[in-house]
Formats: structure tokens, C-alpha cells, sequence
């Protein structure tokens, strides 16, 4: 049986509750980006968070990853995510950069904004 893991990056919960539910319907292991610079959860800063986001964006930044993720043990990975300014926050192309995928196959899709599934 292809052993699975969800990866998941969230600020406001709400990937975090999507990936929590993948897991447990699938049976997947779990496991969280954690940045190095935690983000700012009040939502009633989001106007900031939203700027910093941009920034992020324009400047092509890799925000660094705290925690290191063994994707290698797995076959098929789920990646849960908020959608920023129409695509995924930089960090998530830090993960991208940070391994190695090849040999997994990959396949992608968006599920309801926040998802992408690889395969
Ligand atoms: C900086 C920022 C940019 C966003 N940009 C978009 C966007 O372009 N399109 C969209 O549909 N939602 C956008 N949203 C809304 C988030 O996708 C939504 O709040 C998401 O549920 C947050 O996920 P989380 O609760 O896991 O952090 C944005 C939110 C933030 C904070």
C-alpha cells in the first residue's frame, strides 16, 4: 500500500482542518510547515498580513522552514495550503525547492482553493 503523508501550511486554521480531515480519511501520516517567522493570526491584522504577502510575492522570497519534513518515506503527498494573492504563499515554494520529488510521480490539483494533491 503507497504510504501517504498531507503537508500542510496554514495561518488561519483552515487548511489545517481540510488536512486534518484528509489524514483521517485516508489514513496519512500529518505534518505541518512551520516557518521560521511565524505568521500573524489576528485576523484583525490581515491588512498587514495581506502586505506582507505581496512583498513575499513581488521579491520572489523563500521564507525559511523551521521543521524539517521526510517526504522521502512517502509515495503520494497531499499539499494543503491558503491561497494568497491568486496562487500559493512563497513558503510553499520553499517546501517546493527544499526537496526532492522526482521519482514520486506528480500530479496536481486544485481541490476547493486550498489543495493541491500530488501524486
Ligand atoms: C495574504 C492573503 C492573501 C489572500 N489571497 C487570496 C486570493 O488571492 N484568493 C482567494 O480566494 N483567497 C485569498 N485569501 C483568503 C485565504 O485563502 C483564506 O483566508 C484561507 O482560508 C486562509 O487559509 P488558512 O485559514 O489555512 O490560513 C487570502 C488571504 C490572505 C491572508
Amino acid at each position: 500500500m503507497a504510504k501517504e503523508l498531507v503537508v500542510y501550511f496554514s495561518v488561519y486554521g483552515t487548511a489545517k482542518i481540510v488536512a486534518e480531515e484528509i489524514a483521517k480519511q485516508t489514513g496519512a501520516d500529518i505534518a505541518e510547515i512551520e516557518p521560521v517567522v511565524p505568521y500573524d493570526s489576528n485576523r484583525d491584522h490581515y491588512n498587514a498580513l495581506a502586505r506582507l504577502a505581496k512583498k513575499e510575492h513581488d521579491e520572489d522570497q523563500r521564507p525559511a522552514i523551521k521543521n524539517e519534513i521526510d517526504i522521502a518515506a512517502y509515495d503520494r503527498i497531499y499539499i494543503g495550503y491558503p491561497m494568497w494573492w491568486y496562487t500559493f504563499p512563497m513558503i510553499i515554494y520553499t517546501f517546493f525547492d527544499k526537496y526532492d520529488f522526482s521519482g514520486k510521480g506528480v500530479r496536481a490539483d486544485l481541490m476547493k482553493r486550498h489543495f493541491t494533491m500530488t501524486a
